[in-house]
């Protein structure tokens, strides 16, 4: 018996059906990566002194792991093996914080100074029968580039709030333009970008979380489409059905969501 067998074998117990397929799998696809690239043990140890970087440096406020994933294209690919249907989603992102403010439709999330070109974000949550009674939780960075998480000099509510639409869907809010930034790469992720000639950027955007009851949750973005980066996005998070114009202080999206299929593979965040 092949050793990669051997330890395929010692998972064979495993109680819960799914638990066992992902050990199986992942104890496949590590040895067959290991023997393709003929993994040496100065690169074994490279490898586990890289992930443990990236556990010293995460912390409640700065998610390593999450940035190493999005770097590397999985956020983005589990996205897209939802099942297809309403608005695509993407990335969640290491900077999203719960909780955000419930604000009233028209209002803005600008809570701090900023110089930042003023815009405001309309448009309706669609389900697959109409216009949908939802919930927005929305966030983006401020014009300094940042996110008010990354930044003490910011209010912690600043650029962030949820919104509940009528039932007609309908939603408004006001802010400011988003702009590119790079993700955070002062750290092990950031030194995987340099050592791969990466950049770190990405076009800017907004963030959404669209929810509403009996609904599959949306997580996306609505991206500036006179943003740079949009074609090199750093996280692989860019999806051409999410870009929007945002010329004129204005940008309109509508979001579709699609009904939650009890049992369904890919359940809601
Ligand atoms: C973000 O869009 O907030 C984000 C996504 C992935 C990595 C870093 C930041
Ligand atoms: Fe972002």
């Amino acid at each position: 018996m092949s050793l990669t067998d051997e330890v395929r074998a010692a998972f064979a117990n495993t109680p819960d059906p799914r638990t066992r397929e992902l050990a199986d799998a992942a104890v496949r696809h590590l040895h067959a990566f290991a023997t393709e690239v003929g993994l040496t043990r100065a690169e074994w140890r490279a490898g586990i002194d890289f992930l443990t970087a990236i556990g010293h440096i995460t912390t409640e406020t700065r998610q390593e792991f999450i940035l190493l994933s999005d770097t590397l294209g999985l956020s983005s690919l589990v996205e897209t093996l939802i099942e297809p249907g309403g608005t695509e989603h993407t990335v969640l992102g290491p900077l999203y914080v719960p909780g955000s403010p419930v604000r009233e439709l028209g209002d803005s999330t600008l809570v701090d100074e900023d110089a930042g070109e003023r815009v405001e974000i309309s448009g309706r949550v669609l389900g697959p029968d109409g216009p949908l009674r939802a919930e927005l939780d929305v966030w983006q960075n401020a014009s300094n580039r940042l996110y008010a998480v990354q930044d003490p000099a910011q209010s912690p509510e600043n650029l962030r709030g949820r919104f509940v639409t009528g039932e007609d869907g309908r939603f408004a809010f006001r802010t400011i333009r988003p702009v590119p930034y790079p993700i955070p790469d002062d750290g092990p992720v950031g030194r995987m970008l340099a050592a791969t000639a990466r950049h770190p950027w990405r076009p800017a955007h907004i963030h959404f979380i669209v929810t509403a009851p009996g609904h599959r949750a949306l997580t996306t973005h609505v991206f500036d489409a006179a943003s740079e980066y949009l074609d090199s996005d750093a996280v692989f998070g860019e999806r051409d059905s999410l870009v929007t114009s945002f010329e004129g202080g204005r940008a309109t999206f509508d979001f579709r969501l699609e009904r939650e299929v009890p049992g369904a593979l890919h359940e809601s965040r």
